[in-house]
């Protein structure tokens, strides 16, 4: 049931558009990567971090680090110019045989009881996302034409955290940079290879903080999981 997790946040948040990092904007006055920091670091199923981030970043993230007593394993790894980069880099320092989380740092609403199914499932099946069903119609587009409506009840929004054994996503990650193949995701690192991955069903709560108007939102959320504990 132990875990490592990967957390990329060597992003620039360039869609945030709030001229640092979006990892720094605080909800609740805490600043975002903390609030996804809090989660593993109270997770007993966590052995250990592995914090990607952008060198310019360090100092700052080291003293709310210690600002907030974060008290899990915690190791700085640099990132590179894409996410993919990033986990990659991070992914050389795991050692053991054991199943590897990658967790954006930007989705800081994900909660215990699905990080415990996502495992279980990766331990089994070796890979799997949290993923949700998608809500609204989806259709194909070229040059501002519908080509296809896409049958829905077989699409699903896919999020983080995604759970592999560890040899099979150092397998994926070397098979892509091989093949020059970037993903959006690692899951799709693993499909590009023929493997399969497993999906797990998740909650809508878990979003990505990406544009400005995800704020509000972010807000909405925390109030209620406040409620909730
Ligand atoms: N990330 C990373 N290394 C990169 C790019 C992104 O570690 N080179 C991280 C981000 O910090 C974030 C996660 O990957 O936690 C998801 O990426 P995204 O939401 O796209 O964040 P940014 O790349 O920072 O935002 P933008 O694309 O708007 O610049
Ligand atoms: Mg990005």
């Amino acid at each position: 049931m132990g875990y490592q997790v990967i957390l990329p946040a060597a992003g620039k948040g360039k869609r945030m558009g709030a001229g640092k990092n979006k990892l720094f904007i605080e909800i609740n006055h805490v600043p975002v990567f903390i609030h996804t920091l809090r989660i593993f670091d109270q997770d007993e199923n966590c052995n250990e971090i592995f914090l990607s981030i952008h060198p310019d970043d360090r100092e700052e993230m080291s003293s709310f680090i210690k600002k907030y007593s974060i008290q899990k394993k915690l190791t700085f790894v640099i990132g590179g110019a894409e996410r993919q980069h990033s986990v990659y880099n991070a992914l050389q320092k795991i050692e053991g045989e054991s199943i590897v989380l990658v967790h954006d740092a930007a989705r800081p609403f994900i909660q215990k009881p699905f990080i415990d199914k996502l495992v279980q499932t990766a331990e089994r099946l070796g890979a799997s996302v949290l993923a949700v069903p998608v809500k609204d119609t989806i259709k194909k587009v070229e040059n501002g034409i519908v080509i296809e409506t896409v049958e829905r009840s077989s699409l699903w929004a896919i999020q983080t955290p995604q759970a592999f054994r560890v040899s099979l996503l150092l397998k994926a990650h070397a098979f892509a940079k091989e093949n020059a193949y970037l993903g959006t995701d690692d899951a799709s690192l693993v499909e590009y290879m023929g493997e399969k991955v497993a999906i797990v069903e998740g909650d809508y709560n878990n979003i990505k903080l990406t544009t400005p108007e995800d704020l509000a939102f972010a807000n909405a959320i925390l109030q209620e999981q406040n409620k909730q504990s």
